[in-house]
């Protein structure tokens, strides 16, 4: 059964919640409701304990807290709650708790478990129109938005204040429809074993030099943890990247393209999915020196082409779903789905997620633009967007076929 974490915070459209957490229940999620000091002044615990059938909870220390019950049980009452969350929604939030988790506030038991929670967070705010449009609260929103905290509403109209505009709590309808595709997508990938490779490959030329490219390894890593958060069980194939990932998964860290499909042949066949989005070096040295070259004088290196991982995954295992990806350097879409089919062809690919690098400045960046071309010759643009929500549609593009 999956838990919903509804946080109340003291908004004045906080009534309207009482019938959210009546339909999550009906619908068999187990919810529970954690308000905020205020939101208990605005309206009392007992309508929310009748709506979902659970205690509410609002205080970091209950009556009777004794650390010498906590240190024998282990059984903390915020990471209990924290780990338990299928997802966490705050509704309606106020631009009070907006900012309090924009910056890493934990001083109440809201805050302290969002803090602590993997979880999605889903945040819906609601408040006066110059709250909502004070730059400080767009600010804040604007941060949490970056770290992959999803928002819904507020929508323009009549406010409790009396003003009309922008920040009135969005549809309950909508926002539960919201929840229930979060909880949904967790099952997704329920009971599937995915490889994720990523990050730029390491060739040496001598014992401290290396030959490798401008990837960040950040697509990689933000479709690995998509993966994880809908159920997969991930093992993520990593060269050198700029980011960790923050979700729990299997990491086994690589150099060399050699020493990645090495790794990768060991559990290949464990695996129904295959997601290579690792930065293959194409080229390696071909003799490379077992000691450090000396600098006093120029060198050449003779660079011979590095083996094609993509190419020998089929071959070990013949049915598993295999997305490769392809960069190209200022080229016209046709061009990019031409170049996709020629893998597709070649590897046996499922499908293939290609970018244009010299047009979108991929590298590093925290945006992406893609094309995904399946295996039909289907193919779908994905516009600029953060790679985190690139993530995101490639996953759903993955769903569909698996
Ligand atoms: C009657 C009343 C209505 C309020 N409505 C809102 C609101 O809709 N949105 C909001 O951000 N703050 C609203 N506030 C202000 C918050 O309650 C206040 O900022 C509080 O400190 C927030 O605490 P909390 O986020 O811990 O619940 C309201 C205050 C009162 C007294």
């Amino acid at each position: 059964m999956h838990t919903v974490l509804v946080g109340v915070s003291s908004g004045i459209a906080a009534f309207k919640v009482i019938s959210l957490v009546k339909s999550l229940k009906k619908r068999g999620y187990n919810v529970i409701v954690i308000m905020t000091e205020h939101a208990k002044k605005m309206i009392s615990e007992k309508e929310f304990e009748k709506a979902s059938g659970n205690k509410v909870v609002s205080e970091l220390f209950p009556k009777g807290f004794d650390y010498k019950r906590v240190l024998k049980e282990r059984k903390v009452k915020h990471i209990s709650l924290a780990d338990m969350a299928s997802v966490i929604i705050v509704v309606p939030a106020t631009a009070n708790i907006i900012a309090k988790i924009a910056n890493g506030v934990a001083d109440d038991i809201l805050t302290t478990t969002i803090l602590a929670s993997k979880a999605e967070l889903l945040v819906c705010p609601s408040m006066n129109v110059n709250m909502w449009n004070n730059k400080r609260t767009q600010e804040n929103i604007s941060k949490l938005r970056n770290k992959g905290i999803f928002f819904f509403g507020p929508e323009k109209g009549k406010l409790a204040c009396g003003y009309d505009g922008e920040g009135r709590l969005a549809d309950i309808n909508k926002i539960e429809d919201e929840i229930v595709k979060l909880v949904e997508k967790r099952n997704e990938l329920k009971g599937k074993k995915i490889i994720v490779t990523a990050g730029g490959t390491e060739e040496e030329i001598d014992k401290v030099r290396v030959i490798t490219n401008r990837s960040s390894g950040k697509m990689g890593i933000r479709i690995a943890e998509e993966c994880v958060k809908r159920g997969a069980k991930v093992t993520l194939i990593r060269s050198r990247t700029d980011i960790e990932p923050t979700v729990s998964l299997d990491d086994i860290k690589v150099r060399s393209a050699k020493e990645m499909y090495g790794e990768i042949k060991k559990r290949i066949n464990k695996n129904g999915i295959m997601i290579h989005a690792a930065a293959v070096s194409d080229f390696r040295v071909k003799n490379k020196i077992e000691s450090k070259i000396r600098s006093d004088k120029g060198i050449t290196l003779e660079l011979i082409p590095n083996i094609k991982i993509i190419d020998k995954i089929k071959k070990m295992k013949k049915d598993v779903f295999l997305v490769g990806f392809k960069a190209e350097y200022n080229v016209s879409e046709k061009e990019l789905k031409r170049k996709s089919v020629y893998i597709i062809n070649k590897a046996g690919a499922d499908m293939v997620v290609a970018n244009d690098v010299g047009k979108n400045n991929v590298f590093g960046s925290d945006y992406n633009e893609i094309l995904i071309v399946d295996n039909k010759g289907k193919a779908k643009k994905i516009n600029r967007a953060e790679k985190r929500i690139i993530a995101e549609r490639i996953v759903d593009e993955i769903v569909k076929r698996v």
